[in-house]
């Protein structure tokens, strides 16, 4: 499973390079608003210090509106992946930019019909977003074992299942039982995943007994 950083924040992106688990980077209109930062000048200094895909997302809403956006941002770098809503326009301009050869994350999914449309029009990713489902009463993870389970039957769809809205590190290991391809994490949920309890008492335990031996290995 990939993983993605859910940021904007280069700083973030910067600092977590060297842990070897960057992917690619996610990025959304809230998320470039928080960087306080201009989106072509942060997406392609994203895109310079990340090898994957880099989802920038359009904010037009209807079809040219986002073919022209997705177009001019493709333009930024050669690893951007343009990011449409999931509406009807979102759909077309899909399917207008796959066949143009670009990378496409279909956004804002909350369903296994809209996941299936967004395969049918070439996404390269759907993004479900598991936490705010969460949020709302319904089940994210269900919401991901579905569309899974809908891909699966029909092997010439070539879209990857991305995990976005991704609040903690049970989602994570929940989605990589479940085989999605890629899991979006915010900064915070990256560092997360390192801790365990019974690892930092583990190594207090080796360090202490260590030292009774008076021994160094170098
Ligand atoms: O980029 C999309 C997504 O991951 C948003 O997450 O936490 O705003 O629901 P959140």
């Amino acid at each position: 499973m990939k993983f993605f950083i859910d940021t904007a924040d280069v700083a973030e992106i910067r600092s977590l390079i060297d842990t070897g688990f960057v992917d690619g980077v996610t990025t959304n209109p809230t998320l470039i608003a928080r960087s306080g930062r201009g989106m072509v000048e942060t997406i392609a200094e994203i895109c310079g210090l990340v090898e994957g895909p880099v989802s920038a997302e359009v904010t037009a809403s209807d079809l040219e509106g986002m073919l022209a956006e997705g177009r001019f941002l493709a333009k930024i770098a050669t690893n951007v992946t343009i990011k449409v809503p999931l509406t009807p326009d979102g759909l077309k301009a899909c399917r207008v930019l796959t066949q143009e050869g670009h990378k496409v994350n279909v956004t804002l999914c909350f369903s296994p019909a809209q996941a299936l449309l967004a395969a049918k029009a070439g996404a390269t990713f759907i993004s479900p977003f598991v936490g705010r489902l969460d949020d709302v009463g319904e089940s994210g993870m269900t919401l991901i074992d579905e569309i899974i389970q809908i891909y699966d039957h029909y092997p010439h769809l070539n879209t990857e299942v991305l995990v976005a809205s991704v609040r903690n590190p049970l989602h994570v290991v929940e989605a990589a039982l479940a085989g999605a391809d890629v899991v979006t994490l915010p900064p915070s949920v990256v560092r997360q995943l390192y801790n365990h309890p019974l690892t930092d008492k583990g190594i207090a335990l080796f360090t202490a007994d260590w030292a009774k031996t008076g021994q160094s290995i170098l």
